[in-house]
């Protein structure tokens, strides 16, 4: 076991060349999260207290517990948690989110008009913005009003799912949110009576929640996202800029299999299919450039 001396405290754990090396590849391979050369004091970081809180004095012990020992199902969920980063808001990327409400539901409600059903998910959602977000966009723009209607949130996070399903939001979850969307779809949560402006957070108004529902899912456990079915879009923003490159390319394709022929795949205005992908079509809109599976792709025999 190696231990720092000076800088850090004594008696710290320190992350071994060796140790990092095991570590890195293991949580590549379960969570598709790539941590590159420089990122090892990071990695050293970011697992020093799960190091604390089971009592153990070195990296390699923590990479047994995680490969081996009978309790590292629930040590990876508590893992996922310091290695994963949950940074959103709502409203985010609203360049993109205008291309949705006016250029692509218009042509799914277009498309889907006979079975009138509409499937979206936003995956790698965190605590619930972006699900959210979609919803109220879907219900702003009236095309599916009757319709059967869901929009799956889903994260790797347990705790970012707790908070998706409460729905109250602290004030940087509306750092780009307009007043008039505020007081539309949100309602204020322990207002002093006769004192407006003195709620501490934000509930998600009841039309919107009803659309939207959530599940704790690895994007890599393909069997696990059979739960969503078959989409008409998928957002997954944000995400896969934290994956290695075959994790990527499983994700994708495991897209390409949940989406419907003619599904829409959105991705972070920083990541895009190139060198991933030739399976989708570019889908060129007047404010953004999507990924679209081809209609003539085989449907598959799932829902
Ligand atoms: C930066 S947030 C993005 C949230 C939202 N999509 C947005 O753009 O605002 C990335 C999320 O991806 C989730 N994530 C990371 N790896 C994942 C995996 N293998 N499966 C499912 N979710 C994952 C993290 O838990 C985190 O909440």
């Amino acid at each position: 076991m190696t231990r720092r001396l000076f800088g850090a405290g004594v008696g710290e754990a320190v992350l071994r060349a060796d140790e990092y090396r095991l570590l890195r590849d293991l949580v590549s391979e379960r969570l598709g999260i790539w941590f590159g050369p420089e990122s090892r004091l990071s990695l050293e970081r970011r697992l020093r207290e799960r190091l604390t809180v089971r009592g153990l004095t070195s990296y390699s012990d923590y990479y047994h517990l995680l490969k081996f020992s009978p309790f590292a199902a629930e040590e990876w969920e508590e893992a996922s948690e310091v290695l994963t980063t949950h940074e959103t808001y709502f409203f985010r990327e609203d360049y993109q989110l205008r291309a949705f409400k006016n250029e692509l539901l218009p042509l799914v409600a277009e498309r889907n008009r006979q079975r009138k059903r509409l499937h979206i998910w936003s995956a790698g959602c965190s605590t619930g913005e972006e699900t959210y977000t979609i919803a109220m966009l879907v219900l702003e723009s009236g095309l599916f009003d009757g319709w059967e209607v869901r929009i799956y949130g889903s994260d790797l996070s347990k705790k970012c799912i707790a908070s998706a399903r409460r729905g109250a939001y602290g004030p940087t979850s509306f750092r780009v949110t307009d007043e008039a969307a505020k007081r539309l779809w949100f309602r204020p949560v322990g207002e002093r009576e006769g004192d407006p402006g003195t709620a501490v957070s934000h509930g998600v108004a009841p039309a919107v929640r009803a659309l939207c529902h959530f599940a704790q899912m690895n994007l890599l456990d393909k069997e696990r996202t059979y739960l969503v079915g078959r989409c008409d879009l998928i957002f997954c923003r944000n995400v896969m800029i934290y994956f290695d490159a075959p994790s990527r390319k499983r994700v994708i394709e495991m897209f390409h299999e949940r989406l419907v022929p003619g599904g829409i795949l959105l991705l972070g205005h920083a990541e895009s299919l190139l060198n991933v992908s030739t399976a989708f079509e570019l889908l060129h809109l007047r404010g953004d450039l999507v990924y679209r599976k081809p209609t003539t792709a085989g449907t598959g025999s799932e829902p």
